[in-house]
């Protein structure tokens, strides 16, 4: 019998947090919750139901009285056995990764309404422990006392570069200037909006992965995690 855990990674955007997050959570059995998921599911919401002005400010009034109408959440998918995202029972897993959203996710999750809701069900689904889960304020906001923290950081270049290739391998090619340009101006918003900037918690362990492989990042989080628990017995 094993004491459980909450694993807490944060970082900046496109960095790799939820490929090593996953890879740990299947490893070691754990649950994984990919809480950027959620903010973009909430996003495509609004899109879909014209909660965007034409200057791309949101409704907040009307978002605000329909986010008890917005229900995520997580299935496997039978093949694959990955997690996909549903929203009001719809799997919306592809859409939301679309550079549309992409760029309309920040302002949605600098709504202080909009955390304190998402906040709410994360830390509902941290309760077994058990769980890694990965977003901006997992560390700082959702799961304070989480055994582990990492804080993840690369070249926004080097960033930009992953997750063109990313989507071009999916099939949805944007230019790389763009995706660039969405990568820096979402890191930009995500620190400097008043509700739980991102940051690194002081007790976060700081990774920069510009050069390191997903195979070396993976391995140096399971380091990490088989210090953690050893030293949290
Ligand atoms: O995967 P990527 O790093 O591009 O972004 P994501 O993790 O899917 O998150 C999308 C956006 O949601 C971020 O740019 C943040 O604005 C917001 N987010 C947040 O505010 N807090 C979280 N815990 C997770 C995501
Ligand atoms: O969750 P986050 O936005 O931080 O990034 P991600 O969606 O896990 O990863 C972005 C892309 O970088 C994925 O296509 C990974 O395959 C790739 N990648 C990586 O995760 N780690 C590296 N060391 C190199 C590439």
């Amino acid at each position: 019998f094993m004491k459980k855990i909450i694993i807490a990674i944060d970082g900046f955007s496109s960095c790799g947090k939820s490929t090593m997050a996953k890879d740990l959570a299947r490893e070691i059995g754990y649950i994984y919750i990919d809480s950027g998921a959620m903010y973009r599911a909430v996003t495509l919401y609004c899109m879909e139901h014209g909660l965007f002005n034409a200057d791309g400010s949101i409704r907040e009034k009307d978002l605000q009285d329909q986010m008890d109408d917005i229900h995520i959440s997580f299935r496997l998918d039978a093949d694959s056995q990955r997690p996909q995202t549903y929203l009001n029972d719809v799997c919306v897993e592809d859409r939301i990764r679309s550079l549309e959203v992409s760029s309309h996710v920040s302002p949605v999750a600098a709504l202080g309404f909009v955390r304190q809701a998402l906040v709410r069900q994360q830390q509902a689904m941290g309760k077994e422990k058990g769980i890694v889960m990965d977003g901006r304020d997992i560390g700082t906001a959702v799961f304070l006392d989480a055994e582990l923290k990492i804080f993840v950081t690369a070249s926004a270049e080097i960033r930009a570069r992953r997750r063109y290739d990313e989507l071009k391998a999916k099939g949805q090619e944007a230019s790389f200037e763009d995706i660039l340009h969405n990568v820096e101006e979402r890191d930009r918003i995500d620190q400097t909006r008043e509700v739980s900037p991102l940051r690194k918690a002081d007790d976060a362990i700081l990774l920069d992965n510009s050069l390191m492989s997903i195979a070396e990042q993976k391995e140096w989080l399971k380091e990490q995690f088989e210090k953690a628990i050893h030293a949290s017995r």
